[in-house]
């Protein structure tokens, strides 16, 4: 893919850090495909955040090629998109040193996924947790992205990016282009199926939960029809029903409808009849990305070419900012 100027670009990434859930589809992937042909696009597989919190080598290294594969059976086209490995790409990690320079202790303590994660973590509270958001600035600014197209949880950290990019420009004038983050219309925070006033996450200790994009017919519509809803049989959304309004927001994404059309489907219907279409809808929407998916990871020699390919072109683009970097803040050139 050649970067058209006449674009704008958008850049994201998804961390391998288990595997990935319907909320990480609904919220982001869904939403990348549609761009591609609009924006340069870059996607990548954010395995130097994942290891913020321990992991095991050999699942971390499947996981990741899993996110790739995913990538591309949700309909990204390594035609059309820069896909690559985090890590191959050194400069990342290079340009969060710096940016680690330019940002406040204060700014990355406010941050709420890292309040949430060191209490989960309390026994592993390292370095690379708390200066997680540089790297995340880092991913973003090296690409002189314009838009970060993310779900609701990931915005405070495309905000602290904007600040940090603020600090760095009007030190060093015209360095970053600046980012903002993108959210899809709906989606963009899908909840529990078991806490709906939680985001669904693939952290969660309770495995009904969450969807996962890999799980088969008969745990979705398992765990489906154990969602916590209420006791009052309407099928409508309202604040004071967070999970019938979830599940109205997923059915009406899995079936491409609006959420007014689908409380109209279902008025005078029970919860169980609208459980079990939500199930039958998910399950038709992930079959081809389950199928898509395990039929890439049999193709090893596939994958490998589109993450080495994504990541020399990655490599430029990055080059080019790490270059313009070094120049600004006085580091003698190689
Ligand atoms: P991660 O790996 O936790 O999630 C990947 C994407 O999925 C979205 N998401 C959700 N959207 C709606 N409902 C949910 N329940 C839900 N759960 C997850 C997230 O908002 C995200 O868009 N720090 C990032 C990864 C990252 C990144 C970046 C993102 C690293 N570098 C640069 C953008 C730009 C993260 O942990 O996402």
């Amino acid at each position: 893919m050649i970067m058209d100027k006449e674009k704008k670009t958008m850049l994201s990434c998804v961390q391998p850090s288990g595997k990935l859930t319907l909320g990480n589809y609904l919220g982001a992937m869904r939403n990348w495909v549609g761009l591609q042909d609009d924006y340069n696009c870059i996607f990548s597989v954010a395995n130097e955040h994942a290891i913020t919190v321990r992991q095991v080598p050999a699942e971390l290294r499947r996981n990741t090629l899993e996110v790739l594969a995913q990538y591309i059976a949700c309909g990204l086209d390594p035609q059309k998109t820069i896909l690559f490995i985090q890590s191959h790409v050194a400069a990342h990690a290079e340009l969060a040193w710096i940016l680690n320079c330019y940002t406040m202790f204060g700014e990355l303590s406010r941050m709420t996924q890292f309040k949430d994660k060191s209490a989960r973590h309390a026994d592993n509270v390292n370095a690379g947790l708390f200066t997680y958001p540089t790297l995340m600035a880092a991913d973003i600014l090296l690409y002189q992205a314009d838009y970060v197209p993310v779900g609701i949880d990931q915005v405070q950290h495309v905000e602290l990016t904007r600040n940090i990019a603020q600090r760095f420009n009007n030190l060093f004038p015209n360095t970053f282009t600046m980012p903002e983050a993108y959210l899809g219309k709906v989606g963009a925070k899908v909840m529990s199926l078991q806490d709906p006033a939680k985001k669904m996450s693939k952290s969660d200790d309770n495995t009904n939960s969450f969807i996962l994009l890999l799980d088969k017919p008969e745990d979705i519509m398992r765990k489906f029809k154990r969602a916590v809803t209420d006791s009052d049989n309407r099928i409508v959304r309202a604040e004071d029903k967070p999970g019938v309004s979830n599940l109205i927001g997923i059915y009406a994404l899995a079936t491409n409808q609006t959420p007014e059309q689908v409380e109209a489907e279902f008025e005078g219907k029970g919860y169980g009849d609208f459980k079990t279409a939500c199930g039958e809808a998910v399950v038709e929407m992930l079959r081809p990305i389950r199928e898509g998916t395990e039929d890439l990871l049999k193709n090893k020699d596939y994958l490998e070419q589109v993450y080495k390919e994504g990541a020399q072109q990655a490599a430029y683009l990055a080059r080019k900012t790490m270059d313009k970097v070094h120049r600004k803040i006085g580091f003698v050139a190689k």
